[in-house]
């Protein structure tokens, strides 16, 4: 998007002064253009993680960390965890409004009736051990749909790439979990409850308030600005890759538990700790700088308030296993605990670690069956529509170029080669 500034900051390089635009957003940090930098003063700017760099624009997201604020396209998250529901969420995300109810039911048939997966694609899930990780088997399967879909891969036609969004959008679930075939009859979450938990001898009768939990999981995760693996998808989009291509990427980079991979990574370690006594011990270790042991499910790297979506779960935390009988989880008695104890230390109340979306997503996927494995893959199940928002902004945007960060390198200057016997 061509920005236009009205002000400038000024900055003083080796004595000689350059004006830099300054572009104000609708709301939050004002940003400093350097895209000239470089060229007219030969200089990098150095943010190592990008947290102190806006790679784009956008218009989909927004967070305010110090306050705890996460909307989408203005739509405060808790508003809508309440309110909508994750299609109606996705709609908002990919086309920018609210949708009319003809606009939401034309939307949702289409999803629907996109669900189901090419019979040869079943195959592919043939070729993984039994005992693979569902990530890495969601990282291979998406990014081999280009092999499948790939009259949606060009990224110039708009026409395919709003086929590419909802196929997307549509086959998660079902990707998912193969080999029990999608119902049209029933709504998202519910026919990804069935497909998870249904057998061949006995089908699987889905619990509403079940459904809406799953729903209200999938909604609270659909998306997050530009966290890393949202990130990878723009860095792979720039190249030109084909949208199967790019979520792939997305996965992969969702994986790590520094990031997706943390519910898994949280559910573990409440595992670890057991019972609430020990939550001590754990408490010292996380704040023990030699301890390479962190509190999964704490901290993040823009939210230095509550994450508003950790909120959300941990009401429908108490919901869910109230609803199984299940309130007494000694599980999510030591999570609570946790909290409880992190929230009153100074080491995390000065370093504003509070807990974020993993904390308790872990804890109701538990209590609904869900194998730890499969927390992750449902969180990337969700981010879909965020990636995949994030990539149609991105594309349609004729400005785009190839992303190239730059380095400050700290090598050998150039020198000759040696040859072995003189080495
Ligand atoms: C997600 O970016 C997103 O939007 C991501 C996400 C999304 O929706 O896409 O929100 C999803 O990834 C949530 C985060 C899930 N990850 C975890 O729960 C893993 C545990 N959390 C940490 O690994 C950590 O908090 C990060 C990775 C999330 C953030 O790391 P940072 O940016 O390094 O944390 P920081 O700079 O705020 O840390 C400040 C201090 C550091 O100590 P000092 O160097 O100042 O002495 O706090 C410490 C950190 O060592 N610290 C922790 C801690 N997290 C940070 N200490 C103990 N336990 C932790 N969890």
């Amino acid at each position: 998007m061509k920005k236009v500034s009205d002000s400038f900051a000024q900055l003083t390089v080796n004595g000689k002064t350059y004006s830099l635009p300054v572009h104000s957003p609708t709301v939050g940090p004002d940003v400093l253009d350097i895209r000239k930098l470089y060229s007219e003063a030969n200089v990098f700017t150095y943010d190592p993680g990008f947290t102190s760099t806006a790679a784009c624009d956008s218009t989909i997201t927004y967070i305010d960390g110090a306050a705890g604020e996460l909307l989408h396209r203005g739509y405060p998250i808790d508003q809508l965890a309440e309110k909508s529901h994750y299609l109606e969420v996705c709609f908002l995300l990919l086309y920018g409004h609210l949708p009319s109810g003809t606009e939401l039911e034309s939307f949702e048939n289409l999803v629907t009736n996109h669900t189901m997966l090419h019979e040869q694609m079943v195959n592919l899930f043939r070729g993984f051990r039994r005992d693979a990780h569902p990530m890495a088997i969601m990282t291979g399967v998406v990014g081999a749909m280009s092999a499948f879909y790939h009259d949606s891969t060009d990224k110039n036609d708009p026409h395919q790439r709003e086929v590419a969004s909802i196929r997307l959008s549509a086959k998660m679930p079902t990707v998912g979990q193969p080999f029990v075939y999608p119902r049209n009859d029933l709504d998202y979450a519910s026919n990804f409850l069935r497909m998870c938990f249904a057998v061949p001898a006995q089908d699987y009768v889905v619990n509403p308030i079940l459904a809406r939990a799953m729903d209200r999981i999938f909604t609270l995760h659909a998306d997050h600005e530009q966290n890393a693996s949202t990130s990878t998808v723009r860095l792979a989009s720039s190249s030109g890759a084909n949208p199967f291509a790019c979520i792939a990427a997305g996965i992969a980079c969702l994986w790590g538990p520094a990031h997706g991979g943390a519910n898994q990574a949280c559910l573990a370690m409440l595992n670890e700790i057991g019972t609430v006594d020990k939550i001590p011990e754990f408490i010292a270790r996380a704040k023990d700088k030699n301890d390479p042991f962190r509190l999964m499910g704490f901290g993040h790297r823009v939210y230095k308030n509550t994450d508003p979506r950790a909120k959300v779960l941990k009401e429908s935390a108490d919901e869910v296993l109230e609803l199984l009988g299940v309130e007494n989880n000694p599980i999510l008695k030591v999570a609570k605990e946790l909290e409880a104890a992190a929230l009153l230390d100074p080491y995390f109340a000065e370093k504003k670690l509070f807990p974020n979306v993993d904390f308790y997503s872990g804890i109701i996927l538990e209590a609904m069956g869900f194998p730890m494995s499969m927390f992750t893959p449902i969180f990337a199940l969700s981010r879909t529509v965020g990636w995949i928002s994030q990539w149609k902004e991105m594309i349609s945007d004729p400005t785009m170029k190839i992303g190239r960060p730059r380095q400050l390198y700290c090598g050998e200057t150039k020198r000759d080669y040696v040859d072995i016997e003189k080495r």
